[in-house]
């Protein structure tokens, strides 16, 4: 409770937006279904909506859902639905239990619920919001069967930079070392994906002392990586040397127990995707490899998981509220289906965070 507290109140933006909506309640009489990692960062993003006059219904996302969060939002009036389950059936059923229960907008999360509206389309959706890379490209061709407004968080410039880049890499490598008690001083990494996250996560186990490889599939991107500093050996012989392996790039089956043979004896994997079938950890793991926490996203798992820092949660939660506010308010319309966030509230959102800041 006190450290939900504690990350709440360092929330500035959503401290003053949330001040914001107790005058303009752009939310009143609406339900919003969220479908997000239920942790302390979450629970400041979903009380500020609720101060804007909103009703919630909320379940979490596959085996990060932590069940403080859950009680104090409950004890806050928001009506939580499931807990925290890595069972992908129980969390099938919660994620529909939200959209049954026709939220006036989505806050979707790997796009669970925009994925089961268009299986069970009803009259009263407005639209929403998409936080990640992951369900972008998920609803990118469900378009058509949305047919509302939807604006993509992470393709906001501010997300891209404040959270994909400098925090996971910082979150990655605080889990790397909270959940294996080892050095990264002259380890061998290797990460596959040099993305927005992909370079966040490759520069601080650099920084960290480690000597880092880059896999990449897009050749561009693969010289970028050559050009920052880090070496980019072909992706078998990338795994042959690896002490340690991340995979971020939101594609399934990035390291499967066929490369099991390729792989150092101690070798550990995790992965910092957001679904966790980057890695095929039952396969690897009866080939006898480690796969930190069976796959799932790193970063918000095992002990006293931490994910991402309060202040890059704090701006892209600030560029949820407002997107949210945006939909609510009729301000986007269905043309901007699966879009990046108006450029309006990245400069709104920005010119915020500095003059807190100052
Ligand atoms: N852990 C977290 O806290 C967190 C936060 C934000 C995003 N994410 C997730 O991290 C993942 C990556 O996000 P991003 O914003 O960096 O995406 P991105 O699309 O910018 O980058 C992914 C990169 O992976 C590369 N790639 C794809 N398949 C590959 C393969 N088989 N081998 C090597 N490279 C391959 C792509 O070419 C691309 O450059 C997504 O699943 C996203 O949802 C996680």
């Amino acid at each position: 409770m006190e450290r939900i507290e504690w990350v709440i109140d360092r929330c500035r933006l959503l401290q003053a937006i949330g001040a914001e909506f107790d005058e303009t309640k752009p939310f009143a009489g609406l339900t919003i279904g969220t479908g997000i990692h239920l942790e302390p960062k979450t629970v400041a993003l979903l009380l500020t909506l609720q101060r804007g006059g909103a009703e919630l219904v909320s379940t979490g996302n596959l085996n990060t859902t932590q069940q403080e969060a859950c009680d104090y939002l409950a004890a806050c009036g928001v009506r939580i639905v499931g807990g925290p389950t890595s069972d992908p059936a129980e969390h099938d059923a919660h994620l529909w239990e939200v959209v049954r229960s026709h939220p006036d907008l989505l806050l979707d999360n790997g796009g669970d619920l925009f994925a089961r509206f268009v299986e069970e389309p009803y009259d009263s959706l407005r639209g929403g919001t998409e936080e990640t890379t992951s369900g972008r490209m998920r609803l990118e061709p469900l378009r058509d069967g949305i047919g509302l407004p939807v604006l993509v968080i992470n393709d906001s410039p501010i997300k891209q930079f404040a959270e994909n880049e400098h925090a996971v890499g910082q979150s990655v490598l605080e889990s790397f070392l909270r959940l294996t008690n080892l050095s990264t001083n002259g380890k061998r990494v290797t990460v596959f994906g040099y993305g927005a996250c992909g370079r966040g996560v490759a520069a601080n186990f650099r920084n960290a002392h480690a000597v880092v490889s880059v896999v990449e599939r897009d050749p561009v991107k693969r010289l970028q990586a050559m050009l920052d500093g880090f070496l980019v050996p072909d992706r078998d012989d990338a795994l042959r040397t690896a002490d340690v392996v991340v995979t971020v790039t939101g594609v399934d089956g990035v390291v499967t127990a066929a490369d099991a043979p390729l792989l150092r004896p101690n070798a550990i994997l995790a992965n910092a995707g957001h679904f966790p079938w980057e890695i095929d950890a039952a396969g690897l793991a009866a080939a006898g490899a480690t796969v930190l926490e069976d796959g799932h996203m790193v970063n918000l798992a095992g002990p006293r998981p931490l994910g991402n820092s309060v202040e890059s949660m704090d701006i892209g939660f600030a560029l949820q509220a407002r997107c949210l506010e945006a939909v609510a308010r009729g301000e986007v319309g269905a043309g901007a289906c699966v879009v990046p966030v108006p450029r309006a509230i990245d400069e709104q959102v920005a010119a915020s965070f500095v003059s807190s800041a100052a």
